[in-house]
């Protein structure tokens, strides 16, 4: 079975832009591929080392949003990033490998440097796709399903590990890995912003009940020019219309073609939109649910993963200690 790694930052609870782009795939996946799931506690700490606590909080929420989704811990491995201690050790071994100005040309870390406002990037941040690089290689994933801002973090993992299969032969056993991009492209926000975020106040999350949902879609922004329900409107320029494409796809046309000619109203189309939502939210809730009541089945399920991983990973670092003569 070949093994795939993708995972998520341990900030906060898990969006429906997140569950179109990553989450839903995953769950696919893990049929078909041996699943590692990294809970990136240590790459939140990135931008969040000022509230550890909060990262700690995102483990577990982060987790029941992987689990309430639908992955199987039966199929998935869940791990905790900071427990592996080979995550640390390749990290150290592979910043060898990189230079400063690779890392500070990255186009994603300079783009997500701006949004944050840093002026000047601690040796964490700057770093943070060499530990990347750590996390899919310490268990040798042939594929990392990723959105598109990955690529660029993903490219460097493979220019590491053949940086180093160069320098230190290929007897480590690195796997050079390919992305796997996910097909569905980013949500865009309720508000009309570009991008679903946790940070944009713009998102619907999983745990969202389904009042939250519908307050929430009857906020959304439509098209400005559409003031009465006799004007006719412009469904191209609408963030409702959006949504029906993404989770509506039998009924987007002709919804779309009664708001044109101004048949249905954006009272009835965000109903609609809700209804949907809320459809696709129900199992998801379902599970949530399960999982909520047993935190300490939770926090096995972590356990027991990160446990795997570990031994995988002690093994991996052997391999490396060794192809670079560093074993006594
Ligand atoms: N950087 C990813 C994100 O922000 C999260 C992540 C951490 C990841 N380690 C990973 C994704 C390894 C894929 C593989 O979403």
């Amino acid at each position: 079975m070949k093994r795939i790694l993708t995972g998520d930052r341990t900030t906060g609870k898990l969006h429906l832009g997140h569950y179109v782009g990553s989450l839903q795939n995953r769950v696919k996946l893990q049929e078909t591929y041996d699943t590692f799931i990294i809970l990136a506690d240590i790459q939140a700490l990135t931008t969040h080392f000022e509230s550890p606590e909060k990262v700690r909080q995102g483990i577990y929420d982060v987790a029941i949003d992987n689990l309430a989704a639908g992955l199987d811990p039966e199929k998935a491995t869940l791990f905790q990033q900071s427990r592996v201690g080979a995550i640390a050790e390749l990290t150290i071994f592979y910043s060898m490998l990189v230079t400063v100005n690779v890392l500070r040309h990255n186009p994603t870390i300079k783009t997500e440097a701006k949004q944050y406002g840093y002026d000047d990037l601690t040796y964490g941040f700057l770093g943070y796709p060499v530990s990347q690089t750590a996390d899919i290689t310490f268990c040798g994933a042939d594929l990392v399903p990723v959105g598109e801002d990955q690529l660029p973090h993903i490219e460097l993992t493979r220019k590491i590990v053949r940086r180093f299969n160069q320098l230190y032969g290929e007897q480590a056993g690195l796997v050079e890995p390919s992305p796997l991009l996910s097909e569905t492209s980013r949500l865009v926000g309720l508000d009309g912003n570009s991008k679903m975020g946790k940070s944009l106040g713009n998102a619907i999350y999983l745990s969202d009940a389904a009042d939250e949902v519908k307050a929430k879609v009857r906020a959304a922004v439509t098209d400005p020019a559409r003031i009465m329900l006799k004007d006719i409107g412009h469904p191209e320029i609408c963030t409702v219309a959006r949504y029906h494409e993404v989770f509506n796809k039998g009924e987007s046309e002709d919804i779309a073609s009664r708001c044109r000619k101004a048949e249905i109203g954006c009272a009835a189309c965000k109903n609609r939109l809700a209804e949907v939502l809320n459809q696709v939210l129900e199992p998801i809730r379902d599970r949530r649910a399960f999982y909520e009541a047993r935190p300490e089945h939770v926090r096995e399920i972590i356990e027991t993963g990160t446990e795997r991983a570990e031994k995988i990973g002690n093994e991996t670092v052997r391999r490396v200690r060794d192809a670079m003569h560093l074993s006594l």
